[in-house]
């Protein structure tokens, strides 16, 4: 059926978001309506807003979410109404090479899916019918979603919608990073460049894997009191040398850097700290006009790497209830993440904070 939902909208950029009542059509075959119970405000999301991450608008933003389902149109069969689940914003085809291969993050169809479920068309109007597209095929920024059946991973009910929605996104991308790109062994050092729900969640990853020293950097200050809850060690306020300090605190720079921030030229410093033989992994999305300058010659005579992560590498049918399991049993912090609860007709106040750096996360809750 055809459902009424009230959804967070970017129509323009750099304008603030907006609240309207929109329509959400009944799903087509292996599609899923989802009646969503917590969907985080990440900054991939401000990113489509900004215009970082360039996607046609108007836009149904939300990428981040848990809910219920509603309702499963033909062919779905794993999943039906009132399971829970969590959205995933990755398309898998499930054919190409890379998702055979089990590295869905690089499937070669997901541009295919951007906005919309693979079709191409659009199950999200507003109120004069013309068709929204959806954040990285899921708009779960609406009370309702309609999505491909393969964004959705099912969930244990017993586990809060606003704690599983962050493993969505944010969490998974940032303990991904850790365990699946970097692979960080214990005992190693590892600095964490940018404290928000990615670069705490890398934090807490490290702190899991074991290791031995966490310097966490960040340029507002309350965000480093957050970060030594998650597990960091040592926490810098970024100034105009951090990596002198970061050098000195491991005796010659950390085994691993991760860039939680988006800037191409705190990817270069990120390099520029790790140790010789070190990895750094660039996890933040910096703008497109970005570019990252190394010194080449680091390459050979000092074995140093440097790589990308997207979605923590994950598979999510693996690393969600992986992410769950760590919950489950204490040892992955996700309600502690969540700083503010919103309810949808705040989203323009929750951007604003996410913005001004208030929040480990902020959730909208419906
Ligand atoms: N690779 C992926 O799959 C993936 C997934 C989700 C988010 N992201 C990206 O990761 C980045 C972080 O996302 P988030 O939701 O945690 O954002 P956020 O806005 O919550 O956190 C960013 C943090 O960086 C800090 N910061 C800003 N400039 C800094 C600097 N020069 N040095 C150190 N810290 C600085 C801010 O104070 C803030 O605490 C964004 O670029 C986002 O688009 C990537
Ligand atoms: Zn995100
Ligand atoms: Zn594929």
């Amino acid at each position: 059926m055809l459902r009424k939902a009230k959804a967070v909208l970017c129509r323009e950029h750099n304008k603030p978001v907006v609240v309207e009542q929109i329509s959400i059509d009944a799903p087509k075959r292996g599609e899923v309506t989802v009646k969503l119970g917590a969907c985080g405000v990440c900054h991939s999301d401000l990113s489509a807003i900004n215009g970082t991450i360039a996607l046609p608008l108007p836009l149904v933003l939300g990428h981040e979410g848990a809910g219920v389902v509603e309702e499963v149109g033909e062919g779905v069969t794993d999943l039906a109404p009132g399971d829970h689940v969590i959205f995933s914003f990755i398309y898998m085809c499930g054919k190409c090479r890379f998702c055979v291969a089990g590295r869905p993050v690089l499937c070669l169809e997901q541009g295919k899916a951007l906005t919309t479920p693979l079709e191409g068309t659009t199950r999200a109007h507003d109120a004069k019918g013309a068709p929204l597209g959806i954040f990285s095929g899921c708009g779960a920024m609406a009370e309702y979603a309609t999505v491909s059946a393969e964004n959705l991973i099912k969930i244990d009910p017993k586990i809060p919608l606003d704690c599983a929605a962050l493993v969505g996104c944010g969490v998974t991308t940032g303990v991904g990073a850790v365990f699946n790109t970097a692979k960080v062994e214990p005992g190693s050092s590892v600095a964490v460049f940018g404290c928000g729900g990615v670069g705490l969640s890398v934090i807490q990853g490290a702190l899991i894997a074991g290791a031995r020293r966490i310097i966490a950097i960040d340029t507002l200050a309350p965000k480093l009191e957050m970060a030594k809850k998650f597990g960091a060690t040592d926490t810098i306020v970024f100034n105009e040398d951090p990596v002198k300090e970061v050098k000195k605190i491991t005796a010659g720079g950390p085994d691993y850097a991760f860039e939680c921030v988006g800037s191409g030229e705190l990817a270069a410093t990120a390099y520029r700290a790790i140790r010789r033989g070190g990895l750094a992994v660039v996890v933040g999305v910096a703008k497109p006009s970005d570019s990252t300058a190394i010194r080449t010659m680091t390459l050979p005579f000092e074995e140093k790497t440097i790589t990308g992560s997207y979605f923590g590498s994950c598979v999510p049918r693996v690393d969600f209830p992986r992410m769950l399991a760590l919950y489950m049993a204490g040892r992955l912090k996700l309600e502690e993440l969540i700083t503010r609860r919103y309810p949808i007709a705040e989203a323009p106040q929750a951007f604003a904070d996410l913005q001004a750096g208030k929040n480990a996360r902020g959730v909208i809750v419906f």
